[in-house]
């Protein structure tokens, strides 16, 4: 079957090919036939090595299709449902797991470390990106990686909520819980930024301020629910006619760097929340320094796969874009072929893009 395989960090092309193979199923195992996959900036954080992975390894973690094969323990999905792929599959016994944190699980982190599910070239073992890898044809997860979606609800669309969606969303409604009338500024308008301005609005925040650099993104934010969009150097400006001088109830940081953090600190009002969404490099400090940090009063929030319990949250998001309360058609700029991947990695290093959807035939 045909994947796109990153050989070693740095490489400016993915090895698009044809001859992978998948390991056998075991009995808690599940197998995909993938029909849509998106190009989320944490597939770009694994190409430059900002988000480590075992190498060589097929990237790809938003994801959905159909299931083709269950194994013989496996009683939650049979073949023809359809599911979202899970990038954190939850155990459901480890402390975090009881504690009703599912989303902060380790125990599939960290066999995706050691379990290469894919071969290629004969007998070369290549790892999926965080156990998936879903720029390839199939994969196969623990059942607990596969959750059921209603099959009313396009495998596009189900992509979306398998990471930016649930992310985003998942940060306004589950991390931050986000208040009616509130005020909101969101750093970073991407599909995941965009995903944040949809949570907020669905949360009744009076006032989205969206910040990005690119301009080309903010009417794009305003058609989400965004109600002002702006470049970061007019944050001042707009912290002065938006809140009069006080800041944001909450501030997002939705791009995973260190001065996008400080954008959203700054936005944020004494005694609000500054939400970490973006996945950031581990040199990659924040200067904020102890007085800042108890004499500004601002709570730093992490929102890790939106706080979400996905098993709730996936059915959940899904039945909010079936009642039109999630625009998920204006989130998507392109649908492209396994074989345009490179292309697709370039256009979103670039910037101009949202997300692009690889769907399979
Ligand atoms: N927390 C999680 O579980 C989780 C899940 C998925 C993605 N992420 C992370 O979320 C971040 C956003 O992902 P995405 O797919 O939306 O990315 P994207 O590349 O589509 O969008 C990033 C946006 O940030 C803007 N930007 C760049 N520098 C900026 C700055 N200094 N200030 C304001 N805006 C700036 C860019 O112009 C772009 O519009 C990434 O770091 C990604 O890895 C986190
Ligand atoms: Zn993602
Ligand atoms: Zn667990």
């Amino acid at each position: 079957m045909r994947g796109a395989l990153l050989h070693a960090v740095g490489d400016d092309k993915l090895d698009i090919r044809d001859d992978f193979t998948l390991a056998p199923v075991g009995p808690t195992d599940v197998r995909v036939k993938i029909k849509a996959t998106g190009v989320c900036h944490s597939d770009l954080s694994v190409l430059s090595g900002v988000l480590p992975m075992p190498l060589p390894v097929i990237p790809g973690h938003e994801g959905a299709g159909e299931v083709v094969e269950v194994g013989d323990h496996v009683t939650s999905v049979q073949p023809g449902d359809h599911v979202i792929i899970n990038w954190t599959p939850a155990c459901g016994d480890c402390a975090h797991c009881i504690g009703g944190q599912p989303h902060l699980c380790m125990t599939f982190v960290m066999k995706s470390f050691t379990d290469a599910r894919f071969r290629y070239g004969g007998d070369t073992p290549a790892f999926g990106m965080a156990g998936c890898g879903t720029w390839a044809e199939e994969i196969v997860v623990p059942w607990q990686g596969a959750i059921k979606v209603d099959p009313d609800v396009p495998y596009e669309a189900a992509a979306l909520i398998g990471c930016g969606i649930t992310t985003g969303v998942g940060a306004a409604i589950n991390t931050a819980k986000v208040r009616p009338g509130s005020t909101v500024a969101v750093v970073g308008c991407g599909g995941v930024g965009l995903s944040v301005i949809q949570g907020a609005r669905l949360s009744g925040a009076s006032t989205i301020l969206a910040i990005d650099p690119l301009e080309s993104k903010h009417e794009l934010a305003k058609k989400v629910g965004a109600t002002h969009a702006i470049t970061p150097d007019q944050l001042m400006d707009a912290i002065g006619t938006l809140t009069g001088g006080q800041g944001f109830d909450y501030g997002f940081e939705v791009v995973g760097k260190s001065a996008a953090i400080m954008t959203a600190w700054q936005a944020t009002r004494r005694g609000g929340d500054v939400v970490i969404v973006g996945a950031g490099a581990m040199d990659d400090t924040v200067p904020l320094t102890a007085f800042n940090l108890l004499f500004e009063g601002k709570n730093i929030l992490s929102s890790l796969y939106g706080g979400s319990d996905v098993r709730h949250d996936f059915p959940f998001f899904a039945g909010l874009y079936k009642a039109g309360k999630l625009d998920l058609e204006s989130m998507i700029s392109a649908r492209i072929k396994l074989a345009d991947l490179n292309d697709a990695v370039a256009a979103l290093k670039n910037g101009e893009v949202l997300r692009q959807i690889v769907v399979i035939d």
